[in-house]
């Protein structure tokens, strides 16, 4: 089978059982990605036409990504001649994706699960990425995934915020080992995360950490003071949580008319604040969201459960952006995805 990149017209042949990923890294064509078992995003394209089917590990699809006909590379197989619309890497390369070394410039424990890191590039180095993208810190051998909680700030550096993982092998090495002056490795940035259209009403929804890429998309936001509605959700298990509340209220001093709303999942005494989930409270709280463009982020559940809200709420699914903090494929079985002309 035949695959043509978009815009490039860069043309590759695809065996019916190679992902269209491995052909393309066959053939030392370089398109995005980072961890190659369809959980983080980075190469997601869109299928203009063709058939392709994906197997069981395509968690970082949404229903909103199939609606638009959206495809992981890393997983999916092709069914006919396709057409793709792609990220191809300057590099033509069959190497892994490159790595640059980053220094730790500072750690500090934000709240009891999440580290905060500032990453110092060498000159030159540091990756030109946009807000609400990715980097993959390499860590024995595999990538992981963070998001980079700030807008570009021209100094060579970026935010982490490390949410610590049970038993998770570099979560815990950061909580417990890492130290201010230590070297990671990088590679990135990845993904297509990021505000859309700067002029239209927005509404953020975050778990967790999921509020590290929304704090750079803020923070890009702000200087342009925007005057459209702009409201954040922000869902945590337990007050302690909000380790960012401060910095939030600095950003939105900028906005004309922004609204944060915390609400905790969990019981919690202390808190005097919303409870519930948090996706359940957008949808008592604007059950009409037609009038906004919808950004969730955070765990697939959240997600998910955002996506359903959205829909239900009258966004269409090109006005939902999510990113998807996910774990493990599911264990569903492959299916075919609907894609312009698909047969499969
Ligand atoms: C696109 C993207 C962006 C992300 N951005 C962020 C971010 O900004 N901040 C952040 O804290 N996390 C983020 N994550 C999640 C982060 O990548 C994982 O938490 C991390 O890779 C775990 O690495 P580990 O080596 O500690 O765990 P591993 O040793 O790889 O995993 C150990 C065990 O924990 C499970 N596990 C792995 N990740 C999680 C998790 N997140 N929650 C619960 N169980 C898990 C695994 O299934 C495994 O059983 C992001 C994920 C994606 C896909
Ligand atoms: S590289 Fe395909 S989902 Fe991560």
């Amino acid at each position: 089978m035949q695959i043509v990149l978009v815009p490039s017209g860069t043309a590759f042949s695809c065996e019916s059982d190679e992902t269209i990923l491995a052909a393309a890294k066959r053939q030392a064509i370089n398109l995005a990605s980072a961890c190659e078992n369809g959980t983080c995003g980075a190469c997601k394209a869109e299928v203009v036409s063709g058939a392709i089917i994906h197997d069981e590990r395509a968690s970082a699809l949404t229903r909103t990504d199939l609606a638009l006909c959206k495809a992981l590379l890393c997983c999916a197989y092709a069914r006919s001649d396709l057409t793709i619309k792609a990220t191809e890497v300057a590099l033509r390369s069959d190497q892994p994706a490159a790595t640059v070394p980053a220094r730790v410039l500072r750690l500090q424990r934000l709240s009891p699960s999440v580290v905060g890191l500032t990453l110092r590039f060498p000159p030159g180095m540091a990756p030109a990425f946009r807000p609400g993208q990715f980097v993959g810190i390499e860590w024995q051998g595999r990538l992981r995934s963070f998001s980079i909680a700030n807008a570009a700030r021209g100094d060579g550096t970026i935010d982490l915020h490390i949410g610590r993982v049970q038993n998770g092998q570099f979560t815990n090495h950061v909580f417990e080992t890492l130290s201010e002056g230590a070297i990671l490795r990088l590679a990135g940035p990845f993904g297509e995360f990021g505000i859309a259209d700067a002029q239209r009403p927005m509404l953020f929804v975050a778990g967790g950490t999921g509020i590290a890429p929304i704090i750079g998309m803020l923070q890009a936001l702000a200087p342009s003071a925007p005057r459209q509605p702009i409201r954040l959700y922000w869902g945590c298990r337990n007050s302690r949580e909000f380790y960012t509340s401060a910095q939030i209220d600095d950003i939105a001093a900028d906005f004309a008319d922004f609204r944060c709303v915390q609400v905790v999942s969990d019981d919690d005494a202390q808190w005097r604040g919303r409870s519930g989930f948090v996706h359940d409270i957008v949808r008592s709280d604007v059950p009409d969201l037609c009038q906004f463009d919808v950004y969730a982020c955070g765990n697939p559940l959240l997600v998910r459960a955002m996506e359903d809200v959205a829909i239900d709420g009258g966004v269409p699914p090109a006005r939902f952006f999510a990113d998807s903090f996910n774990l493990v494929p599911p264990p569903a079985a492959a299916d075919p995805i609907p894609s312009r002309g698909a047969t499969a």
